[in-house]
């Protein structure tokens, strides 16, 4: 088995708010992440897919393959928008790492064609990253 990973960094706004909660108990359990107009983050994401090498090229999968899926499923949709508001994925997710980490590996798990896909790990800072394996 052998681990291939493809990196993308994307910036977008979202803004951490429970509507189910008052907005005192949004502003404790969120602090800043819930002022009204959101906050941004230059976001990293890592896509992990893990196989067996291909005999005839040499892959697990083509990472330009990778990179174009990952692109169109995820990157354009994201980069330079609003978490909250603009996402398909999203709708109806607070925008969390953790919750935009199984939102993208939701997004990509049946969209693998050789290979498949082991993890998608997402930075919100250099410090502070989340990673989901499906379960
Ligand atoms: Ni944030």
């Amino acid at each position: 088995m052998i681990y291939v990973t493809r990196r993308e960094v994307f910036s977008a706004a979202h803004r951490l708010y429970n509507d189910a909660l008052t907005a005192e108990e949004n502003n404790s359990l969120y602090d800043k992440c819930a002022n009204p107009y959101g906050h941004g983050h230059n976001f990293v994401l890592e896509i992990v897919v893990c196989g067996e090498v291909d005999k005839k090229s040499g892959y697990v999968i083509d990472l330009k393959i990778l990179k174009k899926i990952v692109h169109d499923s995820i990157i354009k949709k994201v980069d330079h928008h609003h978490l909250n508001h603009e996402v398909d994925f999203l709708q109806g997710i607070i925008p969390t790492a953790e919750n935009i980490c199984i939102a993208v590996w939701n997004e990509l798990q049946n969209k693998i064609p050789t290979g498949k896909l082991f993890s998608v790990k997402l930075y919100e800072t250099e410090n502070n990253s989340v990673e989901y394996k499906g379960e």
